[in-house]
């Protein structure tokens, strides 16, 4: 599959092995601080996008033709696993995502489906018309939301400050948490699976929230679930990577379970990450998203000093910390790709 990639860049870079200027890709790079993202929302709800493989394609597209980045990410979101599961899901503009039947205890776990990946087939067929789409241009990056984080928006009901209820479930009644996080990771195991099988060429694991637990509580609750997923993937030619909030504390438990990339927040230094990881094992990161909100020069500056401090580093990607803000300008991001892509090794 790889073989066929006319600009393999981030693969390469995912595999640690050498590139001409690090690859570069964003979170939520598809999506509200583009117009053009909004000429196609506001014919159609989120949703309704992501389960209409032709749209979800078209948006998927959007940060190829007009920013030129390295990798395709499916528009989709981390939250249909729970959906498929059996959640209730909605979102709202200005209020985010929202599940209007919340797990909270026994019997709303026992409701949650594991056997409902023919409910996720329109991910599949999303990623196959993406690959036509792309025709090689650029690897697609498929992913799922890990069990830790898509546990709190069920719990919660949806977004949350301080994940109150979620911690107290986890303090209260362990083995409820323990039962729901099973049913999300082995749901994700087949999902994953199944992109794999419609054609992706890399993963994305996504614990956005991780950075809300204690050391103790990121392993019990998060990083032995994830380990539970990564080891169950067939991913011999598809790179995993692994990205929570957090992982400036957590990169050492995130590397125990192998994935090829770990993705890390602004808090760190990049390299002093890297030079503790397994040997071979890549980073992808690690820009604060706010500096896109600056003067030109200061954001070519902010990118420059990254590069600088990772020249030499075989597998590193260029990424957010986290992903776009949706009032970022345009033309910021765009320019950011630019003074990237100019940039040699
Ligand atoms: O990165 C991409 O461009 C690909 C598509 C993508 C979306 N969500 C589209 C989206 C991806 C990879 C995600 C992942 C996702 N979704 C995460 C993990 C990444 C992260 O940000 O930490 C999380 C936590 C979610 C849950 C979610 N989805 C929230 C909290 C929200 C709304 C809150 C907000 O305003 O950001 C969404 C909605 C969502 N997902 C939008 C998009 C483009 C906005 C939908 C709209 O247009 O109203």
């Amino acid at each position: 599959m790889n073989n066929s990639l006319k600009n393999d860049l981030l693969i390469r870079a995912a595999l640690a092995q050498p590139t001409e200027r690090p690859p570069v890709w964003m979170m939520r790079q598809a999506g509200r601080f583009m117009k053009e993202y909004w000429e196609i929302k506001n014919k159609y709800s989120f949703l309704e996008m992501c389960k209409t493989p032709e749209i979800a394609a078209d948006v998927t597209m959007l940060p190829i033709d007009l920013l030129g980045v390295d990798a395709a990410i499916l528009f989709s979101d981390i939250l249909v696993t729970a959906e498929a599961m059996g959640g209730d899901l909605s979102f709202e503009q200005g209020v985010g995502p929202r599940f209007s039947n919340p797990v909270r205890n026994l019997q709303d776990a026992e409701k949650l489906s594991v056997d409902c990946l023919d409910k996720l087939q329109y991910v599949a067929d999303a990623i196959k018309v993406i690959q036509q789409r792309l025709d090689g241009k650029v690897p697609l990056i498929g992913f799922a939301g890990a069990p830790f984080t898509i546990l709190s928006y069920l719990v919660e009901g949806g977004s949350s400050k301080d994940f109150k209820l979620t911690k107290t479930l986890l303090n209260n009644e362990p083995a409820l948490a323990h039962n729901i996080l099973q049913k999300i990771a082995d749901v994700t195991v087949a999902y994953l699976n199944m992109q794999i099988d419609a054609g992706v060429n890399a993963l994305q694991l996504f614990d956005s929230w991780a950075l809300a637990l204690s050391w103790n509580d990121y392993k019990e609750f998060a990083h032995q679930y994830n380990d539970y997923i990564i080891s169950r993937l067939n991913r011999e030619h598809v790179p995993v990577i692994s990205f929570c909030k957090g992982s400036s504390v957590f990169a050492p438990l995130m590397a125990e379970t192998k994935p090829n990339v770990v993705s890390v927040d602004w808090n760190a230094d990049l390299l002093n990450i890297k030079k503790a990881l397994p040997a071979g094992m890549a980073v992808q990161g690690n820009l604060d998203p706010f500096v896109l909100y600056a003067d030109k020069p200061v954001i070519k500056k902010k990118i420059l000093d990254l590069f600088e401090r990772m020249r030499g580093e075989e597998g590193f990607i260029f990424n957010l910390g986290h992903g776009i803000m949706p009032d970022i300008p345009f033309d910021n991001v765009k320019y950011a790709v630019e003074v990237i892509k100019e940039f040699r090794y």
